[in-house]
Order: C-alpha cells, then sequence, then structure tokens
C-alpha cells in the first residue's frame, strides 16, 4: 500500500455551485448538517481587500464533532460568524441539510439561528448583572417561551452543566469556568442542532478547561448535536472526530484527528513486509 496523503481536501462539491435555488434535494442533504459552496470571505483594508478564503466547500456531518484549528488570524473566527449566520459571506452559499441559510435575512435569520444554533464564545458573553438563570433563559424568551417554561428549561440546562445551586448568583459573581458552564448552558437552552464554540477555553487553566471540554462532549452526545468548535489546545482538538485546519485560506482534513488514529490503528493491514496479497 503506497503512503496516504497526509492532508485532502475536505470536500468537493462543485455541482451545486450552479444550480440558481435555496434548497438541497434531499438525495444531496443526507446526513448532512452544514455544507458550505463556494464560500468566500473578504474584508475591505485601508485601499485594498483582504482574502480570508474563497470558494471553500466542505461538508460538516450530521452529529459530528468537528475541531477547527490554524494559527491566530488564519480566519477560524469569521468563518463561524459565516457558519452561523452571523456573518454574510462576500459570496457563496451555506446550507444546513435543505436550508440556504445565506438566503435568509432579517426575522428568519435571527429566528433560525435563535432555534438552530447555539454558541460559545471565548471572552465573557454573560450579561454580568444578571443572574445566571436569567442569562440561560434569554434565548427562550427571545423566542416567545413564556417565563415559567423559559426558567424550567434554563435550570435544567444548568443542572446538565452542574451548576444548579448557582442560578441565583449574578453572572459577573461566578469564576471564569462556571461563567463558560452557564455560557454553554445558554448556548444549549433552546436545544439547537449546532453548537459552535471559539476557544471555549482559551481563557481557562488546563483543569477548568478540561472540565468544560468534558461537558461539550457529554451534552454533544446527550443531545444529539453536530459541533464545530475552535482550539489551540492539541490534547483537546485531538479528541474530535475530525480535525480540519485552515492554513493560507484552504481548509484542509489534520491527520492528528480522532479518525487519523483509528486509520493508523491499522486493522486488518498487513504488516510491514508481508508480501500477501489476499487479506
Ligand atoms: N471586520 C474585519 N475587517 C477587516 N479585517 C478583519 C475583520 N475581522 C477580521 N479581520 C481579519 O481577518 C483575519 C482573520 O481573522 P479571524 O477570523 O479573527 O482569525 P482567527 O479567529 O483565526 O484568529 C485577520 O487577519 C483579521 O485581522
Ligand atoms: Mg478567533
Amino acid at each position: 500500500m503506497g503512503p496516504k496523503q497526509r492532508r485532502r481536501p475536505v470536500f468537493v462539491f462543485p455541482a451545486v455551485a450552479k444550480r440558481e435555488r435555496t434548497l438541497l434535494p434531499e438525495s444531496e442533504s443526507a446526513g448532512v448538517a452544514i455544507r458550505t459552496v463556494g464560500l468566500t470571505r473578504r474584508y475591505r483594508s485601508g485601499s485594498g481587500e483582504l482574502t480570508i478564503f474563497a470558494d471553500m466547500n466542505f461538508t460538516v456531518h450530521c452529529g459530528e464533532r468537528l475541531a477547527l484549528v490554524g494559527d491566530s488570524g488564519t480566519g477560524k473566527t469569521t468563518l463561524l460568524y459565516l457558519l452561523g449566520g452571523l456573518d454574510h459571506p462576500t459570496s457563496g452559499r451555506i446550507f444546513y441539510g435543505q436550508t440556504e441559510i445565506t438566503a435568509l435575512t432579517g426575522d428568519a435569520l435571527a429566528d433560525f439561528r435563535n432555534r438552530e444554533i447555539g454558541f460559545v464564545w471565548q471572552n465573557q458573553s454573560l450579561l454580568p448583572e444578571f443572574t445566571a438563570l436569567e442569562n440561560v433563559m434569554m434565548p427562550l424568551l427571545v423566542r416567545g417561551e413564556q417565563p415559567g417554561t423559559a426558567a424550567g428549561q434554563a435550570r435544567a440546562r444548568l443542572a446538565d452543566v452542574g451548576l444548579a445551586d448557582r442560578e441565583t448568583h449574578r453572572a459577573g459573581e461566578l469564576s471564569g469556568g462556571e461563567q463558560q458552564r452557564v455560557a454553554l448552558a445558554r448556548a444549549l437552552a433552546g436545544r439547537p442542532k449546532v453548537l459552535f464554540a471559539d476557544e471555549p477555553t482559551g481563557n481557562l487553566d488546563a483543569r477548568t478547561g478540561a472540565r468544560v471540554v468534558d461537558l461539550l462532549e457529554d451534552l454533544h452526545r446527550r443531545m444529539g448535536l453536530t459541533s464545530i468548535y475552535v482550539t489551540h489546545n492539541p490534547e483537546f482538538a485531538a479528541r474530535a472526530d475530525r480535525v480540519v485546519r485552515l492554513a493560507g485560506g484552504t481548509l484542509t482534513d489534520d491527520t492528528r484527528g480522532a479518525h487519523a488514529g483509528a486509520a493508523e490503528s491499522g486493522a486488518g493491514m498487513p504488516e510491514s513486509g508481508d508480501t500477501r496479497t489476499h487479506v
């Protein structure tokens, strides 16, 4: 067996790019959580233009835990913003299953985000003057849930992250690790299908970060999520189903991911020097 290429393009799906429609047929969206087609983001910088990535095509499958790695400034946050519908691409399209979110605007987009997507950020994103419970209730109130229902669901999520006994604490009174756990509870309060986390442990010490990672993993499984998280921590990245690396405007599968480990375990592979042709 010849040496495997260490890096390969994540996904190429040129056929869709030519079609003018906002629904992918079921046959092309089965098992697909997110698909990008020709995704391009440029920023104006002074008199010129800065291309972060161009014509990026890739797929995230339902239920996948994907780690996004890459040097600072390569565009990881930009990509999460686009995938999460918080920013609009310069060109290209993003599909969630059959639905093109790049075709949604205004209330329809806000509603889609509220129902389908949860975010956890690196920096404090909670409202410090509000209690942990109020923070977690927020996305549910925004979507029009009754306060009683919202409080019940928020309590359940706070229990999920081990903070049932902190619900009346103001967010600003909680430790950094506790705040990230509340942020995770808030992101999952509305039972989204997709969770994005942008360096969620970036400001935490190793042990506290590991606790947040354990929770991300546990809740991913229990809530049937598709998760995409950015990290600079190799151990955290290696726990994902798939690791993709953003470098020079290109996204590639990174062989250091868990899948690579599984491939390298080599079950059924002949030993080197073994000349058998039938295995
Ligand atoms: N609003 C903006 N306007 C212009 N340039 C931006 C903007 N946001 C980000 N950038 C630039 O895009 C590049 C990628 O940024 P970012 O997505 O934050 O990278 P990462 O998250 O990988 O560190 C950086 O060079 C950054 O300076
Ligand atoms: Mg970033």
